[in-house]
């Protein structure tokens, strides 16, 4: 459908503020577009689409009885059963597993793809939230389904305040709150004329088949297409996340104004960094000082991308998708504090960031395509391995690891590590032909971390200012290695075991006595202690995967241990 921009209002995110939550993923309706009706969508809590911001402080923990009360899924028809044991009864029965991106969680919390909740189950997720104040988000992780649930609806955002960033009127850091704080979710997205949305961005892959990329044609912020906020002539605090299926942005405003950004995945940074852009991939969130006081009454200025679309996307006619939002000036001042020059670096505050640390062991890991099949659909691994593979990295605890994340495909994929935050040392393109001839690319499903070092063709370029502070997700650019360092912390750190190993254990609950429910094991599997498809044991610790949905679910995605 042809749709006029700027006509429906951004949505303000509801923004509970509590120590324990209860949240339902459910089947909602949900209009996209003024001129579109309300197609079907999934959603946590009362959304139609989406979720809550759930606000937690850190130092107090937050449950969230988590319930998955899903009766019809939007895109049942488009389940692969192919991939890791599905079958036709995941379409109506149908798994999820919910979990905190960004969140330092133990694996018995960390909504691992295996941990899943089926219709009438639930499972209670207890986050410690020991870190530093930064901006999260949760969503949907279940095994084989992620980019399914997640499209449909099942993302949210979750802001950890603490003593330095309080986000309210007594905030410390001089940062703006309020309602001088946004929350903008960026997502790209397929929308048919009848309300509903599509997930198949390519008619090579039939129905039913894994699709490899759902590369979206409008852009959605908070639930709604090219919407318009009006805004107060002062500084805003917005916090983008990019929690697009495929697609990497590189954002700016349309009258290339300047912005500051304040933080990243891991937290605040020590300083305001100015910029007039941001490079985002799915996963990626930044933290920004946004000036909307240069604009006069009435003015108004347009979120948009400039990043045109994946090579190999390309090839199957996606295109630039350029514009996300407006912004209209109203007549009203705003925030009218000055950007502070120092955030956790400031007077009397210890500097967090700091200098980048030295490896105490260096391990190469890849990004691939298997080399039998290059075309669509194909499969994206992580060291040439597939999921199930027991020939994982397991980093030793209390120690500091470099990866060289070698990218040998000619797309960028977001490379997430759950539990740790890592600074980005730089990125060095490659001769990846030269590489493999060294070092042949095996059959899939024998480990392959080719030495890229002796391919560099270019000097190391540093970070991106945005990318200065501690990061979980980080673009790993075609044809590239991509350097980060991250301290693999120890139980006692932590507060809790990193190593343990998680129950697959989950409630049931009676969808029709609403409040009231037991606590019990699950019905299903073979056991009848809930469990589901997957091998039995090696269920510790966490993964590590590709941020671009499709990927995730087959097969770009590994598990890891830290290790004492
Ligand atoms: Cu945002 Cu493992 O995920
Ligand atoms: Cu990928």
């Amino acid at each position: 459908p042809r749709l006029e921009p700027f006509v429906d209002e951004l949505p303000i995110i509801p923004r509970p503020d509590s120590t324990s939550y209860r949240i339902d993923a459910v089947s909602a309706r949900h209009s996209f577009h003024r001129d579109l009706p309300a197609g079907p969508t999934l959603a946590y809590g009362d959304s139609t689409y989406g979720g809550p911001t759930l606000v937690a402080h850190k130092g107090q923990e937050t449950s969230v009885e988590y319930r998955n009360a899903i009766d019809t899924h939007p895109f049942a028809a488009d389940f692969d059963t192919t991939l890791h044991g599905l079958s036709e009864r995941d379409r109506t029965d149908v798994p999820t597993s919910m979990h905190l991106h960004g969140g330092v969680t133990p694996p018995e919390f960390d909504g691992n793809p295996e941990q899943i909740s089926r219709p009438g189950q639930g499972y209670t997720y207890r986050f410690p939230n020991r870190q530093d104040a930064t901006t999260m988000w949760y969503h949907d992780h279940a095994m084989a389904v992620t980019r399914l649930n997640a499209y449909a609806g099942l993302a949210g955002m979750y802001l950890l305040r603490d003593e330095y960033d309080t986000g309210d009127r007594r905030n410390p850091l001089g940062l703006p709150s309020g309602e001088f704080e946004l929350e903008l979710v960026l997502q790209e997205k397929i929308v048919n004329s009848d309300g509903s949305q599509s997930i198949r961005s390519t008619p090579i892959v039939p129905q039913g088949r894994w699709e490899g990329g759902a590369v979206g044609d409008v852009g959605v912020v908070n639930g709604k297409i090219w919407p318009e906020a009006r805004v107060a002539r002062g500084l805003y605090r917005v916090r983008l996340l990019n929690a697009a299926s495929f697609s990497v942005w590189d954002l700016h405003f349309s009258n290339g104004m300047p912005f500051w950004v304040i933080g990243m995945e891991g937290g605040l940074l020590d300083a305001p960094v100015h910029t007039t852009r941001v490079r985002l991939s799915p996963g990626e969130r930044v933290d920004l000082l946004v000036d909307f006081g240069v604009l006069e009454p009435g003015d108004t200025v347009e979120l948009r991308n400039s990043e045109p679309a994946a090579p190999q996307a390309a090839q199957i006619g996606a295109v630039l998708m350029p514009l996300f939002m407006r912004f209209r000036a109203e007549y009203a001042r705003g925030f009218t504090g000055p950007v502070p020059d120092r955030l956790r670096g400031g007077p009397g505050l210890p500097p967090v960031v700091g200098p980048i640390p030295t490896p105490q062991n260096v391990r190469n890991v890849s990004l691939s395509q298997p080399s039998e099949v290059r075309i669509p659909p194909s499969i994206m691994s992580l060291n040439n391995l597939m999921y199930h593979s027991t020939d994982i990295e397991m980093p030793r605890q209390g120690t500091v690891e470099q990866w060289n994340i070698v990218n040998a495909t000619p797309d960028p994929h977001p490379i997430h590590l759950h539990l740790v935050h890592f600074r980005v040392l730089g990125r060095q393109a490659i001769n990846t032909l030269a590489m493999c001839a060294r070092q042949p690319q095996p059959p899939i499903g024998l480990k392959w971390t080719p030495d890229a070092d002796p391919f560099v063709v270019e000097p190391l370029r540093g970070p991106e200012p945005w990318e200065t502070g501690y990061k979980d997700t980080v673009i790993c650019n075609p044809n590239s290695v991509t350097r980060v360092i991250a301290y693999f912390p120890t139980a006692d750190e932590l507060g809790f075991d990193p190593d343990t190993t998680f129950s697959r254990e989950v409630h049931t609950f009676d969808p029709h006595r609403a409040g009231h429910h037991a606590v019990g094991h699950g019905d299903h599997g073979p056991d009848g202690h809930g469990t589901e498809h997957g091998s039995h044991g090696d269920l510790q610790g966490y993964v590590w995967h590709c941020h671009i949905l499709d990927h995730e679910d087959h097969d770009m995605m590994l598990k890891y241990r830290t290790v004492t």
